[in-house]
């Protein structure tokens, strides 16, 4: 099918809430490592990969050769029969996951893994408050868009009661207009107010993220998490850190985003990354919050044989092609070279990020979001074969995100790209 009668289609039988990028959506038929390739043959240098899910890059032979197999082998049995897929995953799971983490639920999406956990902590502290954070993202069920910090994505979403947002650290942007590190973290220490004012001084947990993906990769001093959790943990909370976007070595040096704060989680939810692009979510908790579900519970397609050969053969990947270190590495060459394109481009306001997970604020004099200028950079970006990926609660931060397996060279051809789009955007 040619580009037009996709496009067509898509405007005549999709929903129009189904945002796409650029001024022409770019519909692809082909994947292959790092790059991806249009209907009409072209190909572009894929750094946002699927919205930081293509972990191991497009098609990865041995991902792929596993989905087949299994494919052809069976395909769906339900979570009523235990398969050696599900349980050779969540063994997996148990020795990665931060420490105390044990027994696993899995789901198909991100937003279902968060559901889990939220209930899991609710009835593990029979309490029902849960604090979140400002420019969070949690999914697109109603609880999860409740627990969303931005407007945005809550359409319709915010009618579950006992959700409070605490400030986040969003240093660039601070709440208390204090700068780091002079500031005392007053917007973590602020969570003790935030619940004895507007709680019952109970709560059931908070959840968070340790580099906020959707809110333009807003990445906390390393003390946040630490006095937050504490404040959390003497109302009874427990603490579910959301690895959907810093999970599975995209952060670098570490398996998952929260190890880099020195805190252990009660729980962690899990998506996107963790299968290479096929549907995936897992609620990995501590053996005594697993185990305080007694109740019903069923997720017909969770665990299913096909997704769990992909998260195996995926997780196999990042190990033997040891790419939770390149990310580390080749993510600090990534953040070396864009701390260059802002002192070039007075469009940057910031870079910030861990490991392949770096994001560049956009904005003109006096911090005001460069909401326009972005879109410029991006179908300039476009034109010279680069993907990226857009965020932020003003819509204004480059989110960079490739496979965990490239190479310096492929950063250097981005940044070139990069570089020639700011100086289109500039000049406009
Ligand atoms: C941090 C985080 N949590 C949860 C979700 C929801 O995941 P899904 O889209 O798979 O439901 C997302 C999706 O972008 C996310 O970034």
């Amino acid at each position: 099918m040619n580009v037009q009668d996709i496009l067509r289609k898509h405007q005549q039988y999709m929903l129009p809430s189904m945002i796409t990028y650029y001024q022409e959506p770019l519909p692809f038929q082909r994947g292959e490592g790092q790059y991806l390739y249009g209907v009409d043959g072209r190909g572009y240098l894929d750094f946002f990969g699927g919205i930081l899910t293509v972990s191991v890059g497009h098609c990865h032979p041995r991902v792929t050769e596993r989905i087949c197999q299994q494919v052809r082998t069976l395909q769906h049995t339900s979570t009523l029969y235990p398969h050696a897929n599900m349980v050779n995953l969540a063994e997996k799971l148990a020795h990665i996951a931060p420490r105390g983490l044990q027994k696993s639920f899995f789901t198909n999406s991100g937003t279902e893994a968060n559901e889990t956990a939220i209930m899991l902590a609710k009835v593990h502290t029979d309490t029902q408050e849960v604090i979140a954070l400002r420019h969070g993202y949690s999914g697109r069920s109603a609880l999860s868009m409740t627990l969303t910090g931005q407007a945005s994505w809550r359409v319709g979403g915010t009618q579950i009661l006992g959700i409070q947002h605490a400030h986040n650290a969003y240093c660039y942007r601070c709440a208390y207009n204090r700068a780091y590190p002079d500031c005392d973290l007053e917007c973590a220490h602020d969570v003790e107010e935030l619940i004895q004012t507007t709680t019952s001084g109970r709560v059931a947990a908070f959840i968070a993220e340790p580099i906020q993906g959707v809110g333009g990769f807003i990445t906390p001093p390393p003390e946040y998490f630490r006095i937050v959790v504490d404040i959390v943990r003497q109302h009874g909370g427990l603490f579910i850190s959301d690895e959907v976007q810093t999970g599975f070595g995209r952060t670098g040096g570490k398996w998952f985003g929260i190890e880099h704060w020195g805190v252990e989680p009660d729980m962690i939810t899990c998506a996107k990354g963790m299968a290479n692009g096929t549907p995936m979510g897992a609620t990995v908790a501590r053996a005594e919050v697993a185990d305080s579900f007694t109740g019903l519970s069923i997720s017909t397609f969770g665990g299913n044989p096909v997704s769990c050969a992909a998260a195996l053969a995926t997780i196999e990947v990042i190990e033997e092609e040891k790419l939770v270190t390149n990310a580390q590495v080749v993510g600090g060459y990534l953040r070396q070279r864009l701390e260059e394109l802002k002192e070039k481009h007075p469009l940057i306001g910031e870079v910030r990020g861990m490991g392949l997970m770096q994001g560049l604020e956009l904005v003109r004099e006096y911090k005001e979001p460069a909401r326009v200028e972005i879109l410029q950079v991006f179908e300039a970006t476009k034109r010279r074969g680069l993907l990226i990926g857009k965020g932020g609660s003003y819509g204004n931060v480059i989110r960079i995100a490739p496979p965990l397996n490239i190479a310096e060279a492929d950063v250097d051809e981005a940044v070139r790209i990069l570089d020639r789009a700011f100086v289109e955007a500039e000049d406009q």
